[in-house]
C-alpha cells in the first residue's frame, strides 16, 4: 500500500474513531519507579496474565463441558482422552488457575512486608482481598464441575462447612445449593459462578485495582532514597510492557511443560453413596481444612471468618497498632506469625 492510501486510511479510521493517540499515550503512559524492574516488585502483572489465559482455555473447555451431574463427569473423559488436544487445554487451565493462586499470594505477601498497604493504598488492599476470595472462590468451583469422586465430595463438604457459619450459614448453604440437598441445581449453580459471576468480578475489581494504582502511583520505597537513585524511573512503554510480555512467555512455556509432565488426571465418576476414605480439596485450602479438624466446626469457622475480616481490614488495624506501640514493628512480627501458621497447617495437612 503506498503512504498516501495509507493516509487515506488513516484520515478515514480518525474520522469515525476520533481519539488522539497522542493525548492517550501520555495519559496512559506513566513513568514507572525503577524498582519494578525487580519481579518481586511488579509481580501484580503475574496473576494478571495467568487470569487472561484462564479466560482463554476456559472457553475451549466450555465448548465441550456438559454441566449436568449425569453428562459432567463423561465430558470431562472426552475432552481428556477423546477430544484433540483437549488433554492439553485441560491441563494448562489446571495449572494456570495454580500457579495463578501461587502468584496472587506472593504479590500479597509483597504488598504486606514492604507496607505497601498503607495510607492513601487501603482501599487498594481491599479491593486486593476481594480479588484474593474470588480466585479462592474460582479454584473451588473449578475443582467441583469435574464431578469425580474426589471433585464431588470436597464440594459436599464445602458446602457443609458454610452451612456452619453463624447467622448467614444456613442460607448460604441453600443458595450454593439451590435447596437443601447436592444434586443437580448446586452443579448449575457451581457452575455458573465459575464460568460467569466470578471472572465478570474479577475483571471488574482487576479494572478498579489497576485504576487505583494509575491514580496513586506504586509506592515509593526508602531504599530508592538511600542509594541516591533519586526517583529513576523508566517509561511503562514499550520497557514495562515488553518485560510483562516475556513474562507471559516463559509463563506459557512452564504451563506447557507442566502440562506435558504431570497432565491432569482424573478419579473415579462420582458416587453420592460412597464416601471416599480421604477427602481432601485443593491444597490451597488444606490449612483451613486443618484449622477446621483441630477445632470444633463452631470456632473453626467463626477463627476464619475473623480472620478473613482481619485480612480485609488489616491496614486500618496496623494503623491503630502503629498508633498504640509505635516502633515495635508488629505488622512484620504479626506477618511472620501469620504466614508461619498457615505454611505448618498446609504441610501438616499435606502430611495426612
Ligand atoms: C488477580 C489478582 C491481582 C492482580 C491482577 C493485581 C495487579 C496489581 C498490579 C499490576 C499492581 C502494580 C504493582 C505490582 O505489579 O506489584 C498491583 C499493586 C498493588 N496490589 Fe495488586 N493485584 C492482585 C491482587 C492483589 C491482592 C490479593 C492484594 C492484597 C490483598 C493486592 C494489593 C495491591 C496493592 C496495595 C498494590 C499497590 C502496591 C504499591 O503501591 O507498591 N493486589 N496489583
Amino acid at each position: 500500500m503506498g503512504v498516501p492510501k495509507l493516509n487515506l486510511l488513516l484520515n478515514w479510521t480518525k474520522e469515525r474513531i476520533p481519539v488522539d493517540f497522542q493525548e492517550l499515550k501520555s495519559i496512559t503512559n506513566e513513568p514507572v519507579p525503577n524498582h519494578l524492574k525487580h519481579w518481586w516488585f511488579a509481580l501484580g502483572g503475574t496473576p494478571a496474565i495467568l487470569f487472561g489465559i484462564q479466560i482463554v482455555t476456559g472457553v475451549f473447555l466450555l465448548f465441550h463441558y456438559v454441566p449436568t451431574p449425569s453428562d459432567a463427569y463423561d465430558s470431562v473423559t472426552k475432552i481428556t482422552y477423546d477430544i484433540r488436544f483437549g488433554w492439553f487445554i485441560r491441563s494448562i487451565h489446571k495449572w494456570a488457575s495454580e500457579l495463578m493462586i501461587v502468584t496472587v499470594m506472593l504479590h500479597m505477601t509483597r504488598v504486606y512486608f514492604t507496607g505497601a498497604y498503607r495510607r492513601p493504598r487501603e482501599l487498594n488492599w481491599m479491593v486486593g482481598v476481594l480479588m484474593f476470595f474470588v480466585t479462592l472462590g474460582l479454584g473451588f468451583t473449578g475443582y467441583s464441575l469435574i464431578y469425580d469422586q474426589l471433585s464431588y465430595w470436597a464440594a459436599m463438604v464445602g458446602t457443609e462447612i458454610a452451612e456452619s457459619t453463624p447467622l448467614i450459614g444456613p442460607l448460604a448453604a441453600d443458595f450454593i445449593r439451590g435447596g437443601s440437598e447436592v444434586g443437580g441445581n448446586t452443579l448449575t449453580r457451581l457452575y455458573v459462578f465459575h464460568v460467569v459471576i466470578f471472572p465478570a468480578a474479577l475483571v471488574g475489581l482487576v479494572v478498579v485495582h489497576i485504576i487505583f494504582v494509575r491514580l496513586q502511583g506504586v509506592t515509593e520505597f526508602e531504599f530508592d532514597e538511600e542509594k541516591k537513585l533519586e526517583h529513576k524511573t523508566f517509561p511503562l512503554f514499550p520497557d514495562h510492557v515488553l518485560t510483562e510480555l516475556l513474562i507471559a512467555i516463559l509463563i506459557l512455556y512452564i504451563l506447557s511443560m507442566m502440562a506435558v509432565i504431570f497432565p491432569a488426571g482424573l478419579g473415579e465418576r462420582a458416587n453420592p453413596l460412597i464416601t471416599p476414605e480421604h477427602i481432601k480439596p485443593e491444597w490451597y485450602f488444606y490449612a483451613s481444612f486443618k484449622w477446621l479438624k483441630l477445632t470444633n466446626v463452631y470456632f473453626g469457622i467463626l477463627g476464619q471468618v475473623a480472620f478473613a475480616g482481619i485480612i480485609l481490614f488489616w491496614p486500618f488495624i496496623d494503623y491503630l497498632l502503629i498508633k498504640w506501640l509505635p516502633k515495635k514493628g508488629m505488622s512484620i512480627k504479626i506477618g511472620f506469625i501469620g504466614f508461619t501458621f498457615y505454611l505448618i497447617l498446609t504441610v501438616w495437612e499435606a502430611m495426612t
